[in-house]
């Protein structure tokens, strides 16, 4: 699994190469994903698979911040959510759903009060709840900016799910609207806390490989059957370009966090299989070639059109560092080849869930500075932008130190 995504079935895919325009407009979806103009939030039936707790879990501590989440999905219900009672300082205090039923029986398992189950269209009376220290945004990426900035509004600090938006312009509007509340803003790129990265940082500090010459990664995985009207995955007005800013996303932190680089240029080429509904608005696969200040070269791959893939190599002119899968929920391997194999179990990918809520709310209750800000989350959206741009335009793109581009 990468990011709780599956490897269903396989679709025939013919087509060449083509650069679909982030510009154009999204074609219309069905009503009960998107009904029309500007993407908004809408309540969708109970994941599949979903659990929910027999016991409601209790805050362990008097400080412990409370958390509304927003965007009862897969993700908020099958990951998180459980992971509230290993934080020390988290608890769910309330819960915001399009969804009426699931409102009624999530907020029943988590023992959420009657009056702290909040719909999209009362959200905002979450203002004047005091049992509400942060919000935490699980809702598709395109809904991103909004709601961060509504949770802005109602004065709480706000951590936002990957990717932070779809565009660079939204990213700094939710910057700027963090700093107008003087709240706090996160992005959750979980692999920050996650103990096989956290070791693969350091080991690349300490010049573990030498001089880095390559980086490679790719997170891909090989999509069922489905359209736009029914997975806001493949619906560009929710998702953007697709697997890049869900999956590839990953690939492009780790070549950022372990070269402590950012790329002077970027060169990029997409895919998109003709007369394929999954891939009638997004790309199937997006890959780069990134050229760093040092010399150093990155390759990144990401797709939902070919077999499972989670890894992250890096090349260096003494040694190798392998990680495979990298940034998984669990199961990380990671080694190092440099005169030998040494293999690196340093915990277990588990604590990264937790891990970000207590890094959070630390910084809200402590002051202490934030790992992901949203400036990172800027940062992010630049490079992918500058990829996009590449691949559309079929050159290279320079760029300047602060990821935007160059003239
Ligand atoms: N960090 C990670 O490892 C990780 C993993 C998976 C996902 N994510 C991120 O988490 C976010 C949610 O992903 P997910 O996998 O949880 O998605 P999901 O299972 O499809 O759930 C999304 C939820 O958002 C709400 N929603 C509101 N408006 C919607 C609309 N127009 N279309 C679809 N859903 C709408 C619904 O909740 P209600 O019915 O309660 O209103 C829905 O259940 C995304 O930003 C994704 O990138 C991160």
């Amino acid at each position: 699994m990468i990011d709780g995504v599956t490897r269903r079935g396989f679709l025939g895919a013919g087509g060449g190469m083509a650069a679909l325009s982030l510009a154009t407009a999204a074609s219309p979806a069905a009503a009960w994903l998107q009904d029309s103009g500007a993407p908004r939030a809408i309540g969708q039936p109970m994941p599949r698979g979903a659990e929910l707790p027999a016991t409601p879990p209790r805050p362990r501590r008097p400080d412990s911040v409370g958390f509304a989440i927003v965007g009862l999905g897969g993700y908020a219900l099958n990951q998180m959510m459980p992971r509230f009672a290993e934080a020390q300082r988290a608890h769910v205090a309330a819960i915001v759903s399009g969804n009426p039923d699931k409102l009624r029986r999530v907020g029943d398992a988590y023992g959420v009060p009657a009056d702290a189950r909040y719909s999209y269209e009362t959200f905002a009376r979450i203002a004047s709840d005091d049992r509400v220290d942060a919000i935490y945004i699980v809702l598709p990426s395109a809904l991103h900016a909004d709601w961060t900035e509504r949770a802005f509004e109602a004065g709480k600090h706000v951590l936002c799910e990957k990717p932070m938006a779809l565009s660079s312009a939204e990213c700094e509007r939710m910057i700027a609207a963090s700093r107008r509340a003087d709240r706090k803003l996160m992005i959750a790129y979980r692999s920050h806390f996650e103990p096989h990265n956290v070791q693969a940082m350091e080991l690349m500090a300490q010049g573990a490989v030498g001089d880095i010459r390559l980086v490679r990664t790719e997170q891909s995985y090989r999509m069922g059957p489905t359209s736009p009207s029914e997975n806001w995955r493949v619906n560009r007005a929710l998702a953007g370009g697709g697997p890049l800013e869900d999956l590839g996303i990953y690939g492009l932190q780790a070549a950022l966090y372990l070269t402590r680089e950012m790329p002077e240029s970027i060169s990029a080429a997409t895919f998109r299989p003709a007369n394929d509904p999954r891939f009638a608005e997004i790309f199937a696969h997006v890959s780069s070639q990134w050229r760093f200040p040092s010399g150093a070269v990155a390759q990144l791959a990401t797709s939902y059109d070919s077999a499972g893939a989670n890894f992250v190599q890096v090349q260096g002119t003494t040694g190798a560092l392998f990680m495979d899968p990298a940034t998984n929920y669990s199961g990380q391997r990671m080694w190092l080849q440099a005169g030998g194999r040494r293999e690196f179990n340093p915990g277990d990918p588990g604590v990264q869930f937790a891990g970000q809520l207590d890094h959070f709310t630390d910084a809200i209750r402590d002051g202490t500075a934030i790992r992901t800000p949203g400036e990172m989350g800027l940062r992010d959206l630049r490079l992918i932008e500058a990829i996009y741009a590449s691949a559309e335009q079929g050159r290279t793109v320079r760029l300047n130190p602060d990821g935007t581009m160059r003239a």
